[in-house]
């Protein structure tokens, strides 16, 4: 009862931290003649109302795709068809085809948080069975969310063309990736082909995600595939093509399913993954809300895992690691005082680049002086992240094979 009692507690604040939040402002708020990605969600509904199926990837007279055109997989799709019914219910002015452009007010605004819709993306037990059961489930449904554009290659092409911007480009913004980083120093989108640049963003990305998967499909685990959720998401945010800001959020979803076991590593990659959406944030004037929560993120952290006192060797899970490192220098003991030091460094960082970002004009030759720096010590923050959940995945195993045996 009293469990029960406290998840309704925890859920409502949840919401209420959603609703405060909801009330700050937006990307592209009153900012024609684009907008911003509320623009973006608001078109698809109108776009997906008023036109037939096969003109949704297509440029038309109806259908300017230079205008937030539909680059999201065909379930987006339909998910923004669906809200359009409601908004129609609600008023039609809101997906009005071509008239709607920009739509803005209160209630729209309600509308849209409450429908919410950030973004998608579409990332085991009794062996073989269980695996042919999945591997259907998958075929199916994907089979049936593409069958309005099989009719027709050039439907599916099309299609493909959208969803994989390959002519946009390694990356666009100041992403805190390794290649918006390297980019400081080497100006890497001018100095290779496109083509290079593919296939070295496709090997690194592969080489990375290599040693977690191999593990996983050696000895698997459940708290191996956590983890290595953890790991692969983030090696496809560091290394793959075309990758957006925001998708350090595909990473902090696993990483909340490990906060309970590693609480103190899990809040500071959190703090650090919504640090590196600073630019983007300041962009959208949530200064505030960004500030304020990430405030009560920490002070609920420290107080309700105890942060600070999880530092030990069993509680970073590098006991096997430390061990191991022991047995060729002896006099090593050092990994919590280390972490704890490099904590207290990365937060007084990230303190004073907010502090400078949100206050200080960037000098005039400099322009993006203030995004790039936040984006490369994220950078540098994720490339330690991935190299620490790698260790977890690659020693986790070997525990608990350990503790089978002991058992
Ligand atoms: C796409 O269609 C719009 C009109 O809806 C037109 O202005 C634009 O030039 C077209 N773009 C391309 C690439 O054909």
């Amino acid at each position: 009862m009293e469990k029960w009692s406290l998840m309704t507690i925890v859920a409502l604040l949840g919401l209420i931290v959603r609703w405060t939040v909801s009330l700050g402002s937006y990307s592209g708020a009153g900012k024609p003649p684009m907008f911003g990605d509320y623009e973006a969600q608001r078109h698809w509904q109108e776009i997906t109302y008023n036109l037939p199926i096969k003109h949704w990837y297509f440029n038309t007279s109806d259908n300017n795709l230079q205008y937030w055109g539909l680059d999201y997989p065909p379930l987006t799709a339909y998910h923004s068809l669906l809200c359009a019914y409601v908004a129609k219910l609600i008023d039609p002015n809101w997906i009005a085809l071509h008239t709607s452009r920009g739509y803005e007010s209160q209630r729209h605004k309600l509308f849209m948080r409450t429908t919410g819709k950030c973004f998608r993306k579409g990332l085991m037990g009794k062996g073989l069975f269980l695996l042919i059961k999945l591997g259907f489930t998958v075929v199916v449904s994907f089979a049936l969310c593409w069958l309005p554009f099989w009719t027709d290659v050039k439907q599916i092409l099309q299609v493909l063309r959208r969803l994989f911007p390959v002519d946009r480009g390694l990356f666009e913004d100041k992403v805190a990736n390794i290649w918006c980083t390297i980019s400081v120093l080497f100006k890497i989108k001018t100095a290779l082909s496109a083509e290079t640049q593919f296939k070295l963003s496709f090997a690194l990305t592969f080489l990375t995600v290599l040693p977690s998967c191999i593990k996983l499909t050696l000895q698997p685990s459940l708290k191996g595939f956590k983890y290595g959720l953890v790991s692969c998401a983030l090696s496809f945010f560091l290394f793959s093509f075309q990758v957006h800001e925001k998708s350090i959020l595909l990473v902090s979803i696993p990483v909340c399913l490990v906060i309970n076991e590693i609480p103190f590593m899990s809040t500071w990659f959190l703090l650090v993954s919504t640090f590196s959406m600073l630019p983007l944030l300041l962009k959208d004037g949530l200064l505030l809300p960004y500030t304020v929560t990430t405030l009560a993120f920490f002070t609920a952290c420290i107080t309700s895992f105890s942060i600070f006192e999880k530092t030990a060797e069993d509680d970073l899970q590098l006991k096997i690691l430390s061990s191991s490192i022991r047995r060729y220098i002896s006099w090593f003991k050092a990994f919590p005082d280390i972490m704890k030091n490099l904590f207290l460094v990365s937060i007084t960082l990230m303190g004073i680049l907010t502090l400078m970002s949100a206050t200080l004009d960037p000098p005039q030759r400099l322009p993006d002086l203030f995004p790039l720096a936040v984006s490369a010590v994220s950078c540098l923050h994720f490339l330690f992240f991935l190299l620490y959940f790698n260790v977890i995945v690659i020693w986790e195993s070997r525990e608990s094979r350990n503790q089978k045996k002991t058992n």
